[in-house]
């Protein structure tokens, strides 16, 4: 399981950061239990990697089986929690040898990007999964009708409605509508789980299995951590991280990156930033998510880490030991100066990186929390996705805001629909064309 090691951020803090919160965070984990905090009705993830729709889940295994099958590629069309924590999964844990590339599309507007996906399945077999919890928004919705209608030219309509796979509301929205009337196979996204706590629902699940990834290892992961975080106390590990962002940020560390030695890690803290983002950004507060892959970036954002505005702290991510080990060779000339390192393994190089840095940045004054993570496989990402979901809902209580909603999202989609021109936007267009210039 994970161990927050907070030894590094005691130094900023006062003594009794953890026992004053302590219930705060018992209060916080009642509300999610029972689903009755602000925003309860958004907390089936809680529950989910215990009470999941095993009969859907077993028609994923076979979707994901059709897919391998018959298809080279597959195109997931989503956007936001629609899409980041099966990308997060698939980048952490490689998808196996076999197994189709998995492309996400309908995550941006732009022309190239687009162009790029369609040259690349130019003579590749590939099918579509549509992801939208709502069904109307714009980016995916817009995509969807382009890889839509590649899939029909390739296949003509019978054989693309054989490829397509929608994960949608249960009854309601356009996607759902659309689905019903073409006749494509559909995927649930429950009502009581918003998009950014979706990854281990069909939303996450069909590509994470396409890309040849163990479900049923995830899912134990996650319930393995879901047991574990029930616990109460210190030792709880989102209890502590919850309780150290909420005392490092009332101490006046405003921004949290997340950092990882692992480069496979890098779409994780992607995915990461939107439940944390997206849960506590409101009411003019919460903490900036931001990440870092070292070593990689301490080469770029090291010196502003270092030395620059004292705002944030650092959340390290580390897995236990890697999956292989490479020890570095002798060389006879020596020309590099290399040879003191020569039987040494790449892995004791990058834990002496790690401990340099970490007793750097704390020396400049950046807190250091270390989140120490099992071996990089499903079972450990299952705990890490359930351990990161559970702390959002913990720090967004503690915070005093509703962790479940999202009303800033809103303020631009209004305005791109009125200057798309959607019917019933008319004034909101004049008045933004007219301030546009
Ligand atoms: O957290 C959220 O709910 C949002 O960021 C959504 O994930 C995103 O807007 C996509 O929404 P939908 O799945 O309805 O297309």
């Amino acid at each position: 399981m994970i161990f927050v090691d907070t030894a590094n951020i005691q130094q900023f803090l006062p003594k009794n950061w953890f026992t004053i919160r302590q219930d705060a965070l018992r209060h916080a984990a009642g509300l999610l239990d029972r689903g009755d905090g602000a925003g309860g009705e958004f907390t089936g993830w809680v529950h989910l990697p215990r009470n999941y729709d095993r009969l859907e889940f077993d028609r994923i295994k076979k979707a994901a089986t059709k897919i391998q099958s018959d298809s080279k590629a597959l195109v997931v069309v989503g956007i936001g929690g629609s899409y980041l924590g099966a990308r997060a999964v698939i980048e952490l844990l490689g998808r196996k040898p076999d197994a189709p590339a998995v492309y996400f599309a309908g995550n941006n507007l732009s022309t190239d990007a687009t162009l790029e996906l369609m040259e690349k399945l130019k003579d590749v077999d590939f099918s579509v999964n549509v992801i939208s919890k709502s069904g109307t928004t714009t980016e995916p919705a817009v995509a969807f009708r382009l890889f839509k209608s590649l899939l029909e030219e390739r296949y003509g309509k019978e054989g693309a409605r054989g490829r397509i796979y929608a994960t949608t509301d249960a009854c309601k929205g356009a996607l759902k509508g659309l689905a019903d009337i073409e006749g494509y196979e559909t995927f649930v996204v429950p009502d009581n789980i918003g998009g950014r706590f979706s990854v281990l629902t069909a939303v996450g699940l069909l590509p994470i299995a396409v890309a040849g990834i163990d479900i049923d290892a995830l899912m134990a992961g996650a319930a393995e951590a879901m047991a574990a975080l029930q616990k109460p106390g210190e030792d709880n590990p989102a209890w502590r991280y919850a309780a150290a962002r909420h005392a490092l940020y009332t101490a006046g560390k405003k921004v949290e990156i997340l950092a990882s030695y692992e480069p496979s890690a890098r779409f994780f803290a992607e995915w990461w930033k939107q439940p944390y983002g997206e849960s506590e950004g409101k009411e003019g507060k919460g903490i900036f998510p931001a990440s870092v892959e070292f070593t990689a970036d301490l080469h770029s954002m090291g010196q502003y880490i270092q030395q620059g505005e004292r705002l944030m702290f650092e959340t390290v991510t580390r897995f236990k030991s890697p999956l292989g080990s490479l020890p570095i060779p002798q060389d006879a000339a020596n020309v590099d100066g290399l040879n003191f390192l020569a039987g040494k393994d790449l892995a004791f190089v990058a834990e002496q990186a790690l401990r340099g840095t970490l007793l750097a940045h704390v020396d400049g004054g950046v807190p250091n929390l270390i989140l120490e993570a099992d071996r990089r496989d499903e079972a450990s990402a299952g705990q890490l996705i359930y351990f990161f979901e559970y702390a959002c809902g913990l720090s967004g209580y503690l915070l005093g805001v509703n962790p479940f909603d999202q009303p800033g999202v809103e303020a631009y989609k209004k305005n791109m629909f009125a200057l798309l021109g959607k019917p019933g936007y008319e004034a909101q267009k004049a008045e933004l064309e007219a301030r546009l210039g």
